[in-house]
């Protein structure tokens, strides 16, 4: 079927991104909210932010304003007899998509295709609540909708092939990649993300980390274009709980069971961005980016340092690398370092790895309030670990050195994995066991990743990069110091590990 004209139902912040999608395609839309507040809201995010493109030179005038006229708003879906095309774009619960669907069943002609944008329902029990199953496929669109460029075409046992050779070709049509996935809960990417988000929010409501930390040690640490909880704010609070509601009734397991904080924040309205506010305030502008505003209070950076080498006798090990490593940085900074503990200096840096451990070697040499753990899982990135006794001033001084060095600093708490590596390998590790599963090739899980996310690299090439024994050794000690199976490495982590692939 060659889809030319089409329909959105539901026109919050993703129905708006879809119907601009679609009509800067050259199809006409009819746009259907039926509360004629939401509509307004819907089409003025169409509108501004066509403004917005044609204003940076990337649309001309004429493209604005034809784009703008195929756009129909509507508050009936019967306006949408003719469409070819309905995807439905309303809010994340089965009883509701299946009354849209049966409403479309009625005014669509019987060949039309209806699309599902849910991003964690099963297509196939909204399918089956359609008189015409068959032509029910789900394509999952990602936030900005206009700029992201993966469609989750999703696939049932009731689809019939035209239906899905019609959304996958329109997929192209208007710029998008198409990934084919089956119908299981959260698809690829957000069976993948959503517990990534999770952990976040678990990190700063236990006090692990900072809201600011957690959102930098991603962007500047792994860089990926957002931190998780700035992120959560672009997606919803409302929606990312939904999902992991969904995630966690098919799963089961910690790395779904939704943060309490974040049902807390979604049940008193601070969904993010929509409503102005959510982990960041949105009234006031905030960015999360406070590198800036850091260094401008910091004291005086350390002119003599001790260095600490936790894995100091014993045989030669990586921590004994690491150590020689930041001997060499500091004194390319000009700061004076020694290895000798009896000698007086400005601060004490235990060269930690990402295992942690930093008051057993800091007590040893009997300066634990001088004592800070330092851990650079990438150049750019200096993570601060202080230890139970470490005292302000030390923490501050560390703060100091790490602006001397020319590097973002984020504090961790002391745990298996700190931030950086905490965050990274278990979201890794959900990548390996959706491979191992056979759910998704691991070219398809770093598609996923990179075009509906905006990662640089997607998981497995973050995995290829870090080496996969290191993984390994962050998530034997995440495993060791919680407990918590979701953290253990999984069986073919091991084996590329062991095999040194
Ligand atoms: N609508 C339209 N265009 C937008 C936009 C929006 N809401 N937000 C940004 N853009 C455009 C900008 O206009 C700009 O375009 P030009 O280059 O033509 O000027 C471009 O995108 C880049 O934007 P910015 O320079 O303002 O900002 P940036 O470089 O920081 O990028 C971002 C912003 C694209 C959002 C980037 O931060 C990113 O990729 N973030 C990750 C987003 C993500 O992970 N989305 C998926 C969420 S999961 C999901 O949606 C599925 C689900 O079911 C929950």
């Amino acid at each position: 079927m060659d889809i030319r004209s089409a329909g959105v139902v539901g026109l919050g912040t993703m129905g708006a991104g879809i119907a601009e999608v679609l009509a800067r395609a050259g199809l006409t839309v009819t746009a259907v909210e039926a509360d004629p507040d939401a509509l307004a809201r819907g089409m003025s995010m169409i509108h501004a932010s066509l403004g917005k493109a044609a204003s940076r030179g990337r649309l001309t005038e004429q493209q604005h304003r034809e784009i703008a006229s195929r756009v129909r708003p509507a508050a009936a879906m019967a306006s949408m007899a003719d469409a070819d095309l309905v995807v439905e774009v309303v809010p994340e619960q089965l009883p509701i998509k299946r009354q849209v669907v049966a409403e479309l069943d009625r005014v669509l002609r019987p060949e039309a295709i209806i699309a599902t944008n849910t991003s964690s329902l099963s297509v196939t029990a909204i399918a089956a609540g359609s008189a015409r199953p068959g032509r029910v496929v789900g394509m999952h669109f990602f936030n900005p909708a206009p700029v992201m460029r993966l469609v989750e075409i999703v696939t049932t046992v009731l689809t019939e092939p035209d239906s899905a050779r019609s959304v996958t070709a329109l997929a192209v049509r208007i710029g998008k990649t198409p990934v084919q996935v089956t119908d299981r809960a959260g698809f690829v990417a957000n069976a993948l993300l959503l517990p990534y988000l999770n952990h976040a929010v678990r990190l700063l409501e236990t006090g692990y980390a900072a809201r600011d930390d957690i959102d930098l040690a991603v962007t500047a640490g792994i860089g990926l274009p957002m931190g998780p909880l700035a992120l959560l704010d672009l997606i919803g609070l409302d929606t990312s709980l939904a999902i992991l509601e969904v995630l966690e009734r098919e799963f089961g397991g910690t790395r779904y069971t939704p943060a309490p904080l974040l049902r807390r924040l979604a049940d008193s309205g601070r969904t993010g961005r929509k409503t102005g506010r959510g982990f960041y305030d949105y009234r006031q502008q905030e960015t999360g980016q406070t590198a800036s505003r850091q260094r401008a209070e910091l004291p005086a950076p350390p002119g003599t340092v001790t260095l600490i080498d936790p894995g100091s006798g014993r045989p030669a090990s990586s921590d004994s690398d690491r150590a020689a490593d930041l001997a060499s940085l500091l004194a390319v900074a000009g700061i004076s370092v020694t290895r000798d503990p009896a000698h007086s200096t400005d601060l004490v840096i235990v060269a930690i790895g990402p295992e942690g451990g930093v008051l057993g070697p800091a007590s040893a040499v009997g300066r634990a309030a001088d004592a800070i753990g330092l851990h650079l899982p990438d150049k750019d990135l200096a993570e601060l670990v202080p230890s139970a006794l470490t005292s302000a001033g030390a923490l501050g001084t560390a703060r100091a050195l790490a602006a001397r060095l020319g590097m973002t600093a984020v504090r961790s708490a002391d745990r298996p994995g700190l931030l950086v590596g905490a965050l990274l390998f278990a979201h890794l590790r959900d990548a390996v066991v959706m491979v191992a599963d056979g759910y998704a090739a691991p070219g398809d899980v770093d598609t996923a990743m990179t075009l509906g996310c905006g990662y640089p690299r997607g998981p497995m090439r973050l995995l290829a990069d870090a080496g996969p024994d290191l993984a390994v050794n962050v998530l034997s000690a995440m495993h060791a110091g919680y407990g918590d199976p979701a953290f253990a490495p999984p069986p073919l982590l091991r084996e590329y590990a062991l095999a040194g692939l």
